[in-house]
This record gives C-alpha cells, structure tokens and sequence, in this order.
C-alpha cells in the first residue's frame, strides 16, 4: 500500500474539515473564479474549496489519492445539487490521465504539498495549466508558531525519524523551495509570488475535544498517538496538544473553539 495514500485514507479528514469550510469558501471568493473556468483542486479532500469553486459556476475536478475523501466529496457535492463538480482518485505526483494545459486554474490548499516527490508535483501542476493560467497553492509554514505547524512540530517529537530520503511536506512552506521547484519546472522566477494568508479552524467544543477530534480521525496525528502510544507517552502527547490548542484559541464562548493558523499562499502564473 501507498504509505501517502494510506495515511491520508486512514481517519476521516472530513471531521476536520468541517471545522475550515468558511475560510476555504473565502479563499476561493479571492481568486477570481468564474463561470464557465475550468479548475482542478489537487489534493482537493471532501471539497471545502472545490465545492466553493464550483458555486461560482467553474467546472471543478477535485483529485485526491484518498478514496474516502472522493466518496465523501461526491456526496456532498450531489447534496448540494452541483453537477459542475466531479471528484477523482488521482496522485498529484503523476496526473497522467490529465492532458497537458487542461485547466485555467489548479487549486492546491494543503493538498500537494503533502505528496511525496515535490519536483514532480510542481512539474505536473505546471503541465495541466494552460499557458496563460495560474496556479494557486496553500503550503502550511515549518516553525510558523501557528496551529498546524505546531501540531506537525510536536508530533514529530513522538514519531519515529522518517526513512532515508524523506522530503518534508513543511519545505513547500518556504519560498526558496517552491521557486526551485517551480523554476524546475520551466516557470520564471518573476511568475511566483507569495503572501502570508490564514486560515481559522472552527469547532463547537472545546479545545481538548477538538485535539480529540485530531487524535482520532487526522491521520498526521493518529500515527503520532500511534507511536506515542507503543512509547508510553500517548498521554504526554495529549497534554502537549491540549495545552497547545487551549493557549492558540481565541473564542470567548464556552464549548467553542476558533483558532487561526498562518500559510503561505503561493501563486504562479503560467
Ligand atoms: C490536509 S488535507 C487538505 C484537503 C483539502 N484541500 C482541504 O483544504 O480540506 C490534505 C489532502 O491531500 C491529499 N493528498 C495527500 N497526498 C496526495 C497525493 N499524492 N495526491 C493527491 N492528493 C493527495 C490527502 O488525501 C488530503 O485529502
């Protein structure tokens, strides 16, 4: 089995991404999607931007390695009516079932970046856009002191090394990286730019329910408990993110949890 394909199948990453569907949808309202643009979302989960992209009236193919995150994506675009939104198994490494220059736009919001072989993931996004079009990326930051930096943070310190060879998904979150790797891809390097955006997670319940919600079905944390667990220190692990999610919420309501966390948006015109 894919160990990428199986860390993202296993969990249910919807449960975490119900909590981001605002700030996915008001992401999209910013990037000029219109009737009638054809748009991949790479890594596109259950949709939290495919479907908004699709409102819009664009013609979506959301790709995700995750078999369950197509099912569930499917699903709720058919709830909501959109026959403009189609959901695919597909590996953003090679998108080979895709011709080249097919989309105007390919959305990847902590989608990509955590496909292995980054060099050929830029090469594939450059490949399917069409000339003229753009290329929009959400990269989470290594060291960011923000949300989900800190949960990758933290939760390598209870995870064993990872194998010989192992790229990190954070390096996309550091601008040299991307343009190198862009610029492999025959992109110029006036043609990447970058701004710090953020995205806020949403939760009706408390903070420790929510780092509850991330142990049991997140599959970057579930492996970390999993590990944690063989060392005996789960509980360790638990206190650690609790306190980290306690000190990063900013809801003054009780049992609801709203913390914002920084990436960097990446935009390359092709
Ligand atoms: C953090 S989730 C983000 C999902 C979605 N973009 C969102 O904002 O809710 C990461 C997604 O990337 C997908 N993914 C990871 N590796 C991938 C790969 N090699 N090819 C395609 N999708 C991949 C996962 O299955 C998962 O749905």
């Amino acid at each position: 089995m894919n160990p990428n394909k199986a860390l993202w199948e296993k969990g249910d990453f919807t449960r975490i991404a119900e909590g981001m569907r605002e700030s996915g949808a008001a992401l999209v309202a910013q990037l000029g999607v219109t009737k009638g643009l054809d748009v991949l979302d790479l890594g596109c989960g259950d949709g939290t931007t495919a479907i908004p992209e699709a409102k819009l009236g664009a013609n979506v193919l959301g790709v995700d390695i995750a078999s369950n995150l197509v099912e569930a994506g499917t699903m709720r675009a058919a709830a909501e009516g959109l026959t403009n939104c189609i959901f695919r198994e597909g590996d953003a490494t090679d998108l080979n079932e895709l011709k080249d220059g097919s989309f105007d736009l390919v959305v990847s919001i902590f989608g990509a970046m955590f496909a292995p072989k980054p060099f050929d993931v830029a090469k594939e996004m450059v490949r399917v856009t069409r000339p003229g079009g753009r290329i929009v990326m959400g990269n989470w930051i290594p060291g960011d002191p923000t949300l989900v930096a800190q949960i990758l943070k933290i939760s390598s310190a209870y995870t064993p090394p990872p194998p010989e060879g192992f790229i990190s998904p954070m390096l996309w979150g550091i601008e040299d990286h991307v343009t190198e790797r862009f610029a492999n891809a025959g992109v110029a390097k006036e043609n990447i730019s970058f701004l710090k955006d953020s995205f806020t997670f949403n939760a009706p319940c408390s903070p420790a329910e929510l780092v509850s919600t991330f142990k049991n079905f997140y599959g970057p944390t579930m492996n970390a408990f999993d590990a944690a667990e063989k060392n005996g220190k789960s509980l360790e692990l638990q206190q650690e993110l609790e306190a980290l999610f306690i000190a990063q919420n900013q809801s003054t309501i009780h049992d609801t949890t709203i913390i914002h966390a920084t990436f960097l948006r990446v935009t390359v015109m092709r």
